[in-house]
């Protein structure tokens, strides 16, 4: 039998089955749960609450609540109450294909904020007041302290701020989580801000546990089912080839003087460039590397392993299978060089813009200027969320967004006169990558910019179109800083939905 992981005797005594514990969660109460890019997310309460929402609403009793998070979750959380249609609003970040449904459904509502924000939103009062916390741990300690689990996320704000907390202890996750975690307690609101005291991407500046009310806590739930990883694609020849133009150009700023073959700490996005990026890193020229990120994925551990990357720290673990079996053999080799801190600490623009890091993101679409849209499909469909993008592209050292350079079979251009939803300015915009080329914006006028973009991202097939929009705004518009046609602007767009294609050729 499995030894329980809950050494504190009063917190023994909460022990409660899912069912029980999701039945102190009120309708319409704000939950604050834990969970990160599908890491470390409460697995049995979601799912109880879920099956006591369906009972409710087939009782002819609406009962929805509001869910916070840190992050994406799986489908037994966002999934599992989404299809219920549980969910009244969500924040801040989800990639969930029923969630997702339903926003685009207009069934649920959906704020995007960056996720540096959420926590400090929260003890600023801007969302209203947290009723409930529900938040995953590795155990908990004889003195009350709880062992953070494979993600942070924003638990201590959640822990601190909800007036209830339900605590699900997962004996699957790794007991030697404990002392790989960084939390720290000295944020305040201002005017009371000191600054935080990091300046290398391995200082510990808190304490490995999570503190926690104990007269809060009104149910504990013991559970034994691990982090549904869900596996990486193998990088294919777009994706070598975006990673391949990345490292020749971070080469160059080597040979610039610009950087050292160290460089500066990376952060790389979410998806599969961002990991077939990492992959070439790893395969590249660079030694002693750090990571200063959000998520650590497969990319970074196998990073860690051959020894490029000395030491990772982020938020969460977003492993896929063979990578969690991987970090969970040699934990102990990894738990010198990972370190995971609260998202408002992974993500924090003071931090971000003191280390200099290189940020690395994949993006939905760039214009011929360098806005980029992260989150929206033509406009007003929403993918997942602006995530962590916007607070490393305005403050990172180097700030870079990559795509293929063409979706959909090559229906859709990557590259269009104007994107479609802006999520980072032209001004936090530095370079651009697809398989095609680099663009290197910085210093550049918007007319330049338009031209680099077009001849060193776009797809072949597109270019012939881009050129004639940009000659004809050039000739035709009110002004001649960022020529555009407003008429035309998103056409592209509109073509696509009416045809199928942006293509002016297609039959
Ligand atoms: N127009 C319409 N659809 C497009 C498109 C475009 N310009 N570009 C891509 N797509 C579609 C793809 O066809 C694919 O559709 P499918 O799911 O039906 O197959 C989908 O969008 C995802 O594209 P893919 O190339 O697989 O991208 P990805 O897995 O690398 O994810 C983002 C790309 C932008 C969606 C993802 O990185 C993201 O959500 N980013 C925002 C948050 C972020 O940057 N977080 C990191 C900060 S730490």
């Amino acid at each position: 039998m499995t030894q329980s992981r809950v050494l504190n005797t009063v917190l023994h005594e909460r022990l409660m089955s899912a069912e029980a514990a999701a039945a102190l969660i009120p309708a319409g109460a704000h939950v604050g749960m834990s969970g990160f890019t599908g890491a470390g997310y409460p697995k049995a309460v979601p799912q109880a609450l879920a099956a006591r929402i369906a009972a409710e609403n087939a009782a002819g009793r609406e009962f929805r609540i509001g869910l916070w998070t840190g992050a994406s979750t799986a489908p037994e959380l966002d999934g599992a109450l989404a299809k219920v249609n549980g969910v009244e609003m969500r924040l801040p970040y989800q990639s969930d294909p029923t969630s997702r449904k339903r926003i685009n459904a207009g069934e649920m509502e959906y704020t995007d904020i960056h996720l540096s924000h959420v926590a400090q939103y929260v003890w600023f009062g801007f969302f209203g007041k947290l009723d409930v916390a529900v938040i995953e741990v590795a155990g908990i300690l004889p003195d009350g302290r709880l062992i953070p689990s494979t993600s942070v996320g924003n638990n201590k704000t959640w822990l601190d701020q909800a007036d209830k907390i339900i605590l699900e202890v997962n004996h699957r996750q790794p007991a030697a989580l404990e002392g790989m975690h960084d939390i720290y307690y000295g944020t305040e609101r201002p005017p009371h801000r000191v600054p935080i005291p990091l300046t290398q991407v391995s200082d510990r500046i808190g304490e490995p546990w999570l503190r926690c009310d104990l007269s809060k806590v009104v149910a504990v739930v013991e559970t034994g089912q691990g982090d549904r990883n869900s596996v990486f694609a193998e990088p294919d020849a777009v994706s070598r080839s975006i990673a391949g133009h990345l490292i020749e150009f971070l080469q160059q700023e080597v040979q610039r003087g610009r950087l050292t073959p160290a460089l500066l700490p990376l952060q790389s996005g979410v998806g599969n460039i961002a990991n077939a990026v990492l992959d070439g890193l790893n395969a590249g020229p660079f030694e002693g590397l750090t990571a200063y990120t959000e998520v650590l994925q497969d990319g970074m551990l196998a990073m860690l392993r051959s020894g490029k990357l000395s030491f990772a720290s982020a938020t969460a673990l977003s492993l896929s299978p063979v990578a969690a079996a991987e970090f969970e053999a040699h934990i102990e080799f990894y738990r010198s060089r990972i370190l995971l801190r609260p998202q408002e600490i992974s993500n924090h623009p003071e931090l971000i813009r003191r280390l200099g890091l290189i940020a690395m993101n994949a993006m939905i679409e760039a214009d011929i200027y360098g806005n980029v849209n992260s989150t929206h499909i033509m406009g007003s469909s929403i993918m997942n969320g602006i995530g962590g993008s916007g607070d490393f592209a305005r403050n990172a050292y180097l700030s870079i967004f990559m795509t293929p350079s063409t979706a959909k079979d090559g229906a859709i251009s990557c590259i269009v006169p104007m994107v479609s939803h802006v999520d980072h300015t032209e001004h936090d915009v530095q370079i651009i990558v697809t398989e095609q080329g680099l663009a290197d914006l910085r210093g550049l006028s918007p007319k330049e910019r338009a031209t680099l973009v077009i001849e060193r991202c776009a797809h072949p097939d597109y270019r012939p179109a881009l050129r004639d929009y940009v000659a004809r705004a050039r000739a035709g518009a009110p002004g001649l800083h960022t020529p555009h046609l407003l008429d035309e602007a998103f056409a592209w767009h509109t073509r696509y939905l009416r045809q199928g294609t942006m293509r002016t050729d297609a039959p």
